[in-house]
């Protein structure tokens, strides 16, 4: 079945793909039970107001962890923008809100899949390092703890924002693509108009790998 289809992700990347999702999730809903009267049955499935803090604080770190690694193996892929054709994909928002008859070519991940993975970096280190802080606020002066509430609120409030626009382009909104993260096995055809780049420069360098045959010989002398 699988036959012919090529890797784009590998375990390790998935592991640490859906333990960010799973714990991030986690820590919305849980987040959200605490903040809100109405949503505090959340915390009563959960024994209490009191325990529904643990399970979140303890998520936090399982969070950070995971974020960690994410920025570890991805910073190079999605953390860098490459000139200027991902200013000419901005230009164009990659085809995606209007006809463009053809985008230009971007690398592994293209700069809207960057812009995400840069917010969630930036705000999901944002949420661990003031979340540690509302932990222990007794070892703070007040107003900082008061600014870390604010900050905490606002990291929410952008990562929940952009995880509805990423859950829809990861699914229905980009056929192929939920494969890219379940089994990490891929259509070619889906390579080529998702990451046109990283396809070629896969077959230029040789690290192609394709479900039942060889790796490609390595390299081209370069
Ligand atoms: C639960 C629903 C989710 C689904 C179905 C999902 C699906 C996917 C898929 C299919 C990809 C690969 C896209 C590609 O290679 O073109 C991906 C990448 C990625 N996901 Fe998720 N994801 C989910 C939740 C999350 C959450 C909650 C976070 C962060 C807190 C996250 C962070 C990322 C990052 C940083 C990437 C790398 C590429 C990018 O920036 O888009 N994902 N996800």
């Amino acid at each position: 079945m699988r036959k012919g289809l090529i890797q784009a992700t590998d375990g390790f990347e998935r592991i640490v793909h859906w333990s960010l999702a799973l714990s991030c999730l986690a820590l919305c809903i849980t987040g959200l039970g605490m903040m809100f009267h109405s949503l505090n049955f959340i915390g009563e499935l959960m024994g209490g107001l009191k325990s529904l803090k643990y399970v979140h604080n303890f998520t936090g770190i399982f969070f950070g962890v995971a974020l960690y690694f994410t920025i570890r193996m991805w910073w190079k892929e999605a953390g860098v923008f490459s000139m200027p054709e991902d200013l000419e994909w901005i230009k164009c928002a990659g085809g995606y809100l209007w006809h463009v008859d053809n985008p230009p070519e971007v690398g592994k991940y293209n700069p809207g899949q960057k812009m995400f993975f840069l917010a969630v970096a930036g705000f999901g280190a944002i949420m661990v390092l003031t979340g540690l802080v509302m932990w222990f606020p007794l070892n703070f002066p007040p107003t900082f703890v008061r600014l870390m509430y604010m900050l905490h609120a606002l990291g929410f409030v952008v990562i929940f924002a952009f995880f509805f626009v990423h859950l829809y382009l990861g699914t229905v909104g980009s056929p192929g693509s939920l494969d890219a993260m379940l089994t990490g096995w891929v259509t070619r055809e889906w390579l080529q108009k998702q990451h046109p780049k990283w396809l070629k420069e896969m077959e230029h360098e040789g690290t192609l790998v394709v479900y039942g045959e060889e790796k490609q010989a390595q390299g081209h002398g370069h």
